[in-house]
């Protein structure tokens, strides 16, 4: 097959772990961090992330989920390896790009960090350990000591696609089945999926990311799973869609397990937060977690699980240290890596773990997405050309902004600015935290 077709979609059928694909995984990453990683080359990492942590939440409280929020966003899209910090280059939009992620902030905190880890140890510390600490440090500043260990070693990734963003984050709108699956796919578990989303303890959600569940048909019926009189409270602040609302309505600003309290009075914010009651085996750890001591048990585990999704920890994977946590310092020649030649034609890449088969969408050339696959994975890999979807899917990827369907429980009122993730095509769009 000759690349003459613009825009082609390949279906192949692999048997493989599919998560490896999904994170351009080779055999260095997922393992290798370590407790004492900096012990002698920047023994001073630890007190200097936490003290610049800690005077910004001190400053203002708010930062605590801000900061947790960015270590979520970067490990769900390709690993834990600081991909959501690089700037776009060259006209190729990175992560930060991605409409998921324009409510992140604190970039210049990181950038803060690592200019003074610079001073001290240069050409050591990853923007992607440094990330891992913050969100630690971010949490544990309320308690006055480290909650949970984290584990180092992490080098800094070299590619970052604001289409990646969009396909991989857990979206506000998704049901228990595609959440646990997201989850599962990155090696997380049902604890792990309950645990994290109690970071929702803290932190603020945006209307536009919840408004439909206030008027679910477009009747102004509210969504049966959530209680009225907390829907009634919900209609009065959203003015419009730009208001924040408290994810954990009695104590968003404290670190504990009010918001699996609400969540059993049916005050879950999110769908996806909603979502957790609607499977018995979550529905049960949601309940064990109204005691704080076992969800922060928990927490500390599952947050030292995700640090480690898809790490990259020798320089052979593709993993340098930056300067700059903003840039690259070396783009690898001859490579997929930033701006890489196949990375950058492909728009979209979505896995179907049931029927173990990844569609990857763009202006690509099949035999070279196979070719990489094999290799990438070892397994069996072959094109299964869908001739049903193959024209459906060439004019929807050529008009990306016009969704005609505005599938229930996202909204629809400011169109310009939540398009994106009201595509069909990017149905797990959104965030975990918003
Ligand atoms: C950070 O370090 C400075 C200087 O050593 C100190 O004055 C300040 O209190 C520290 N801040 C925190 C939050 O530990
Ligand atoms: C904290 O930051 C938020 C958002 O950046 C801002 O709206 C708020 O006013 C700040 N609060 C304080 C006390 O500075
Ligand atoms: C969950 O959402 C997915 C994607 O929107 C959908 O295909 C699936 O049918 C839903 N599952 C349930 C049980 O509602
Ligand atoms: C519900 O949505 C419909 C259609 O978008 C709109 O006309 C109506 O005013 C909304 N109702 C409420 C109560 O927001
Ligand atoms: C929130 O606070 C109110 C009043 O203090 C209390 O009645 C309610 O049970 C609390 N809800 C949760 C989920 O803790
Ligand atoms: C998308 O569709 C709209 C109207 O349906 C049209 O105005 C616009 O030019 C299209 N954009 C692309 C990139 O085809």
């Amino acid at each position: 097959m000759k690349p003459s077709i613009n825009v082609v979609l390949v279906s192949l059928l692999l048997l493989i772990d599919v998560i490896s694909v999904c994170h351009g995984g080779g055999g260095g990453r997922g393992g290798g961090l370590s407790p004492v990683f900096y012990d002698k080359s920047c023994p001073q990492i630890e007190r200097i992330v936490r003290n610049i942590t800690w005077s910004m939440v001190a400053e203002n409280s708010t930062m605590a989920p801000k900061l947790l929020r960015m270590h979520y966003h970067d490990c769900f899209v390709r690993g834990c390896d600081a991909s959501l910090l690089l700037d776009s280059i060259r006209g190729n939009p990175a992560e930060k790009e991605a409409i998921q992620n324009s409510n992140i902030r604190g970039y210049e905190v990181i950038d803060e960090i690592k200019t003074r880890l610079e001073e001290k140890c240069p050409g050591i510390v990853s923007c992607a350990d440094i990330l891992a600490l913050v969100a630690r440090d971010a949490v544990s500043y309320q308690f006055g000591r480290p909650m949970w260990q984290v584990l180092t070693g992490r080098k800094d990734g070299r590619v970052s696609l604001s289409s990646e963003a969009s396909i991989n984050l857990p979206s506000a709108g998704a049901n228990f089945t595609t959440l646990n699956q997201q989850f599962i796919g990155l090696g997380l578990n049902i604890i792990d999926l309950v645990a994290l989303s109690g970071a929702h303890t803290i932190g603020v959600a945006h209307c536009a990311v919840f408004q439909r569940r206030l008027n679910v048909t477009g009747k102004g019926d509210i969504d049966p799973t959530l209680d009225p009189e907390y829907a009634e409270f919900l209609r009065t602040q959203c003015t419009n869609p730009g208001v924040a609302v408290a994810l954990d309505a009695n104590s968003s600003a404290s670190f504990d397990s009010h918001y699996f309290a609400g969540l059993r009075q049916n005050k879950g914010l999110l769908r996806s937060d909603a979502a957790l009651l609607t499977d018995r085996r979550s529905a049960y750890i949601v309940r064990r977690f109204e005691k704080f001591p076992v969800f922060m048990t928990y927490f500390g585990k599952s947050m030292k699980k995700m640090g480690s999704i898809g790490v990259i920890t020798r320089e052979e994977d593709g993993g340098e240290i930056r300067k700059n946590c903003r840039t690259i310092v070396t783009s690898l020649p001859g490579t997929d890596h930033f701006p890489g030649p196949l990375h950058h034609r492909v728009e979209k890449f979505t896995t179907e773990m049931k029927k173990h088969k990844v569609v990857v969408t763009g202006k690509i050339d099949p035999q070279k997405v196979l070719k990489k696959l094999r290799k990438k994975t070892g397994k069996r890999v072959e094109i299964v050309v869908d001739k049903e979807e193959q024209p459906k899917d060439a004019s929807a990827e050529g008009n990306l902004t016009k969704p005609n369907v505005c599938p229930p429980f996202f909204d629809c009122f400011k169109e310009s600015e939540i398009l994106f993730m009201l595509s069909d095509e990017n149905p797990n769009a959104c965030c975990i935290m918003w």
